[in-house]
């Protein structure tokens, strides 16, 4: 009797199960697609428009939820979190992944790229598409990198030369090349979210930051800052990531239809980019709320050669024969 009893149970459950295994196989794959942007940048447009092309072409079968403005994750929670299999999509700038990769670390070297062409002819050729491996050994896997474009220097008070940066406070990614490259103007850097910028600016506890046009003014920086230096010291891109064990595990089919609409959303995403950083300079500038400073050649030379030097602290981390490509990238 109690062993009949037990049959009847066992059936009972491997029932159950069977109808949980049906209905996880029926259901759609969520995809959850985590940023800090806001949605009117480049990563949020490109985001959206993936969503838009997945639920077009795979309905039913795949559906994707956006988190912009750090909803979900900021950037120093996400990737632990794609790892734990809570976020499935993210697109860090390319300045945050130091606990994961040292060699990433190249796109943080200041005045390497003189544009996003030198960038883009980089990022597609051998090394750059290598370092897209670069985080396979800790689970992550690179999709693809988007532009954003290149940094501007904003703070309270007019930066023409390196001496105006000293003893300034300044947030930065949590990127060593770039603590390094604020120290090396003898200015003060500190490694702060995404999330913060604005009120610290506010609230005057930083003097400054360096950032995107899209996202100075996306973010409303520009409000709080009186000034900007046009100085394109810097990069930021993305690297859009995933995890190994959600990606291996997507059916095959889906897995190429999901890369397929991820890569014609970045091209969106790029054009985006481009257009922003003309476009939203302009805003800025048409604003009235901040002063655009144009360097001289002669001051820009100043900076360079003040920052250029952070190169050497850091080349061999990254790799002389990385570094030697993305030089040979811009010429
Ligand atoms: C930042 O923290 O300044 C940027 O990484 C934000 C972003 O994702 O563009």
């Amino acid at each position: 009797m109690k062993r009949c009893r037990l049959l009847v149970l066992s059936l009972v459950i491997a029932v159950i199960s069977m109808g949980f295994a049906t209905i996880a196989a029926a259901g759609p794959i969520v995809i959850k697609f985590s940023h800090v942007v806001a949605e009117n940048t480049p990563k949020g447009q490109m985001a959206n428009k993936f969503k838009e092309l997945i639920e077009k072409r795979l309905p039913g079968k795949v559906e994707v939820e956006v988190f912009p403005n750090s909803q979900l994750f900021g950037d120093n929670k996400v990737l632990e979190a794609m790892l734990l299999g809570d976020v499935h999509l993210a697109a860090p700038s390319l300045s945050k992944f130091k606990k994961y990769t040292k060699v990433l670390q190249l796109f943080d070297l200041p005045f390497l790229f003189k544009d996003m062409a030198a960038v883009s002819t980089f990022q597609d050729g051998p090394y750059g598409q290598k370092m897209l491996m670069s985080l396979e050994s800790k689970g992550l896997i690179g999709l693809g990198y988007l532009h954003n474009g290149l940094k501007q220097l904003s703070a309270s008070s007019p930066l023409r030369v390196p001496a105006d940066a000293k003893k300034k406070k300044f947030r930065i990614m949590s990127s060593d090349v770039l603590a390094a490259q604020f120290e090396a103007v003898g200015a003060m850097p500190l490694k702060k979210p995404f999330s913060e910028v604005f009120t610290l600016l506010q609230t005057k506890a930083i003097d400054g930051q360096e950032n995107t046009w899209s996202n100075i003014y996306s973010k409303k920086f520009f409000e709080v800052q009186p000034y900007i230096t046009e100085s394109n010291h810097g990069l930021l891109d993305y690297m859009v990531v995933t995890s190994a064990e959600f990606w291996k595990g997507l059916p095959a089919e889906l897995r190429t239809e999901i890369k397929k609409a991820l890569d014609e959303a970045i091209v969106f995403g790029n054009m985006v980019a481009a257009q922003k950083s003309v476009d939203d300079r302009q805003k800025i500038i048409d604003s009235k709320r901040s002063k655009v400073l144009v360097l001289t050649d002669a001051e820009r030379l100043l900076w360079v050669e003040k920052m250029k030097p952070v190169w050497e602290k850091f080349e061999d981390q990254i790799g002389k024969d990385y570094l030697a490509a993305a030089i040979a990238a811009g010429k």
